[in-house]
């Protein structure tokens, strides 16, 4: 039995990263990929190395395809419901580098239009506000503003609309109700939603007015709406986009649950103060045992450990480092504490220097965001 759930609205339990990608029907990112990206662009991201990125559609044949020539471009999206926590960073990360290495464009969605039709309290105003926000997160990334458009489902509904229809011209309610299980409950705005989702997909080939290849890094939940939009893609003319998928950055109440937006203390957020971020590290989940004495006998684990999680995850690029530092849990001779401090710093840190980017950030909204 399984004992987790990953849909685009829901992401519970202790997910087996494995089993999701025989129940979700994608690849696994194999050694073979990631020496054939470094053979192409030099360098590897951690996130691949670790495979963190852990999951792909037709990942090969856009890379076949780049071997040939032929560029494509980086469509990735965030949906407005809240400030922007770690969990949300993850993927720009990677979506930067990838901008970086391979010299992509990159079309940025903000799913307004979805998270009200999903919100019970939220109202537009509200979301137009976090649309702001998040925005200021995204260009504070660093991405290349001649290369980059951010836009608002709202705010471009004219231009996006007769794409989407067309996309929901071919989509049935069964197919619909199959992929992300909406009973005659769901309210209908969220069913034709995935069809504004799956319009950035093909705005490259629109606006190139040819195919291009599209590459759309995301966290693993997002697959079931990209299903339908490679289901659809070639019946309108355009290429399959192709995915890279990523793990959650867990909650730091432990391992079982990815950061949540709801839970404020869990996650941390871009906008915490660095001090309040740091208390959250100092609370946070930890592998090790109740006393300092039977935790230097029996060792830590750090596979539990939300703080080692974070190390691995997005903090500790440093292999050796990192291995290093789980040799010491394992036998017993780091205590939780430092490791909390050691995270707490680089959290700090990261916090510091992101909130001097978001703020310069404001200046810089007409860069990137396009409208109707
Ligand atoms: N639906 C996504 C969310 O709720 C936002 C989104 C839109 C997205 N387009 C995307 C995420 C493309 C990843 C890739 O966060």
């Amino acid at each position: 039995m399984t004992e987790f759930k990953v849909t685009p609205w829901e992401v519970e339990g202790d997910i087996d990263y494995k089993k999701l990608i025989e129940q979700f029907g994608t690849q696994p990112i194999t050694e073979e990929l990631v020496s054939r990206i470094e053979g192409l662009v030099g360098e590897v991201h951690p996130f691949l190395r670790r495979k963190i990125f852990f999951s792909h559609r037709d990942l090969d044949w856009l890379l076949s395809m780049y071997e040939k020539g032929k560029p494509f471009s980086l469509y990735t999206g965030r949906g407005p419901s809240g400030h922007t926590h770690l969990g949300h960073v993850l993927p720009w990360i990677f979506t930067k580098y990838l901008q970086d290495t391979f010299g992509c464009d990159l079309w940025f969605q903000l799913t307004d239009d979805e998270k009200y039709v999903l919100s019970s309290n939220l109202t537009l105003e509200e979301i137009d506000t976090y649309t702001y926000e998040n925005t200021l997160d995204v260009i504070a990334m660093g991405f290349d503003p001649e290369k980059t458009k951010i836009f608002s489902d709202l705010h471009c509904a004219k231009s996006l609309y007769r794409h989407a229809i067309q996309v929901a011209k071919k989509v049935t309610f069964s197919t619909a109700k199959a992929v992300f299980g909406f009973d005659n409950s769901t309210n209908i705005g969220l069913i034709f939603f995935t069809s504004m989702q799956s319009v950035p997909a093909f705005l490259p080939s629109i606006q190139a007015g040819k195919k291009v290849p599209v590459l759309i890094p995301c966290a693993i939940d997002q697959d079931p709406h990209f299903r339908i939009t490679r289901d659809v893609a070639e019946k309108l003319g355009y290429y399959k986009p192709a995915l890279i998928q990523s793990m959650f950055l867990p909650s730091l109440e432990g391992p079982d649950s990815k950061m949540s937006a709801s839970k404020a203390n869990t996650a941390i957020f871009t906008v915490d103060p660095p001090k309040d971020a740091r208390k959250k590290v100092l609370n946070a989940f930890t592998g090790g045992c109740q006393s300092l004495a039977e935790q230097r006998e029996k060792g830590g684990n750090p596979h539990v450990c939300t703080i080692f999680q974070y190390l691995y995850i997005l903090f500790e690029d440093n292999d050796d480092e990192l291995e290093k530092r789980k040799q010491r849990c394992l036998s017993g001779e780091e205590m939780c504490g430092n490791c909390k401090k050691y995270l707490a710093d680089k959290v700090e840190e990261f916090l510091k220097e992101h909130q001097k980017r978001r703020e310069k950030a404001k200046g810089m909204i007409d860069d990137f965001v396009i409208s109707d």
